[in-house]
């Protein structure tokens, strides 16, 4: 089937009471480990690309390489999204090139400021029949080239949610409620709680309507062990425990998104290989077990964590 819009992904989710992963694409190993563990596991998936991976992989390479996903999963329905867009040109660009969802971040501007820019996106996509999703209120931790610091950030605050999706017409709605994006999400010691409470607030304000998550890795602590004693320094690396996103998956939260944790499987992975195979130098001996790292992974989000298994 051709890519298909967020739309129907969300109904059945929001309804089924679970989400959808919305997995950061940036190479063909990435957008195969994804894909397959998507297909095995009868789930829908969101495949998602950053400023930072237009620049790095080009936009056409990704479009093909999303392409040839769809050919060899005919079956699997496919949204490809921006990610972060951060400005109208870049969501029309994307728009214009076959994405068929976009993001706007209007989250650091004032609220008047993030309502105009979200409502020109959503006005040229919908005229495209794209999807929009758009964001109220500031997560913390390093985005494309952004960085906002902890003190910075700030929960969404829930008496805003419905005059911003009635004034733009956004499709979803992503919302602070403690996640954060990287893999230092929290102080070493510090008990990770998000704000459920939050989250249940804005969802009674917008009911039936499609919340996404960001900065929802888990940093799952075997990547980061093996990263560590293979070379790598990441003390103190701590994500969003999956107990939690699992609790939200069940409530209004439709995408969850995941990119840190693809990155910490690779290079674990990686680390452990040529640490193992020190005479090795074929790309394709350590890329095969990095891809099936990022398929177990995505798997293991699929059915645990995400609940969006045997969902199609
Ligand atoms: O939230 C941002 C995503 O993790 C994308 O990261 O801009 O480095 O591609 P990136
Ligand atoms: P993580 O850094 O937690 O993977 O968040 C990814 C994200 O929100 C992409 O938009
Ligand atoms: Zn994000």
């Amino acid at each position: 089937m051709p890519l298909v819009t967020t739309k129907e992904m969300f109904e059945k989710a929001y309804e089924g009471g679970y989400a959808i992963g919305a997995f950061n694409v940036n190479n063909m190993e990435i957008v195969q480990g994804i894909t397959e563990a998507a297909a095995e596991n009868n789930s829908a998936v969101i495949l998602q690309v950053s400023k930072g991976a237009r620049a790095y992989a080009n936009h056409e390479y990704l479009m093909k390489l999303v392409e040839a996903a769809i050919a060899n999963y005919p079956d699997l329905p496919i949204a490809l999204h921006l990610d972060h867009g951060p400005d109208f040109e870049t969501c029309k660009a994307c728009i214009d090139g076959g994405f068929t969802s976009v993001m706007i971040d209007g989250s650091s501007l004032p609220f008047e400021e993030n309502i105009a820019l979200s409502k020109k996106v959503v006005d040229y996509a919908h005229a495209h029949g794209v999807v929009v999703e758009a964001e109220l209120g500031t997560l913390a931790g390093i985005e494309d080239d952004v960085v906002v610091e902890e003190g910075n950030a700030s929960y969404t605050k829930p008496e805003e949610v419905e005059e911003f999706v009635r004034r733009t017409g956004c499709d979803s709605l992503a919302i602070a409620i403690g996640t954060s994006h990287g893999a230092y999400k929290f102080k070493p010691g510090t008990n990770p709680e998000l704000r459920f409470d939050v989250l249940e607030e804005v969802s009674k304000r917008l009911p039936g309507f499609p919340i996404v998550l960001h900065g929802a890795s888990s940093v799952p602590q075997e990547f980061v062990d093996t990263i560590n004693e293979y070379g790598g320094a990441m003390p103190g690396a701590i994500g969003v425990p999956e107990d939690q996103l699992r609790k939200a998956a069940k409530s209004a939260v439709c995408k969850i998104n995941i990119d840190s944790d693809i990155r910490l499987a690779i290079t674990a992975s990686i680390r452990q290989y040529m640490a193992e195979h020190p005479d090795h130098f074929d790309p394709r001996q350590y890329l095969k077990p990095a891809r099936q790292a990022v398929k177990d992974m995505v798997a293991h989000k699929i059915v645990n964590v995400l609940g969006s298994n045997d969902s199609i």
